[in-house]
């Protein structure tokens, strides 16, 4: 059967990596989060001192990082592995959240991420969901989707997933982080996140996760 990609973009936590995650098993495709990428080489960087306004110490450190995925099992998903270390537990927290949109802005690093995104794309069945993926990592994706959600409905989904493992974590400071990597993330120079011309939106406020899948599933059959 014919295999197509699938790009899923969107602002934080509009429930992207859900819809991506339950489509990949539907049709046996590879997942992808491509925020896991940007989010496990902010972890290498801040492991290692290096703010993310030292472009110098960036650029010399870039070739030190190798990552790969390795499918989960017990999760069903795609985790990262940064230098042999499977760092999946530890790139969720407010704090890489928090410094990842800047790190994400700089172009030796998006190079990186892009380049390893666009090869494991190039056979087609993957789907992956991100802030650039329908505009520079596959713009000729078959199916290209732009999601979003209210801001209310966001930071209840983000504080309900993190609350579970920071339970000092407050709603405010969720919504703050929100807010703020949206604005960094749609304003940056390079491949800001923006809808890509063919993209269709899709405002999952009010829906529920059936209906959204369903929806998504037909408009993947007429790509089919
Ligand atoms: O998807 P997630 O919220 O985990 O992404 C974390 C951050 O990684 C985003 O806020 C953004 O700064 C960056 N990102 C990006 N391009 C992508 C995916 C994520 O710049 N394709």
């Amino acid at each position: 059967m014919k295999k197509i990609n699938i790009a899923i973009d969107g602002y934080s936590s509009c429930g992207k990596s859900t819809i991506a995650k339950q489509l990949a098993k539907e049709l046996q495709y590879i997942f992808i989060d491509s925020g896991a990428m940007y989010r496990a080489i902010t972890l290498f960087f801040l492991q290692k001192n290096i703010a993310a306004s030292d472009i110098e110490a960036i650029r010399s450190e870039i070739s030190n990082i190798h990552l790969h995925f390795e499918f989960n099992t017990t999760t069903q998903k795609n985790e990262v592995v940064l230098n042999g270390v499977n760092v999946e537990s530890q790139i969720r927290n407010l704090n890489i959240s928090n410094n990842v949109s800047h790190y994400a802005a700089i172009a030796e690093i998006r190079k990186l991420a892009v380049a390893q995104q666009q090869s494991i794309g190039k056979n087609k069945g993957v789907v992956m969901d991100g802030r650039d993926i329908g505009t520079e990592v596959f713009p000729d994706a078959e199916l290209k989707l732009f999601m979003t959600a209210t801001p209310e409905v966001r930071t209840e989904r983000r504080y309900k997933e993190l609350v579970a493992t920071q339970p000092d974590i407050t709603r405010e400071e969720v919504r703050k982080n929100l807010e703020e990597r949206d604005y960094i993330d749609s304003h940056r120079e390079i491949s800001p996140l923006r809808q890509a011309d063919d993209a269709i939106v899709l405002d999952n406020s009010n829906l529920t996760m059936d209906e959204q899948l369903a929806l998504v599933k037909n408009m993947v059959n007429e790509k089919l």
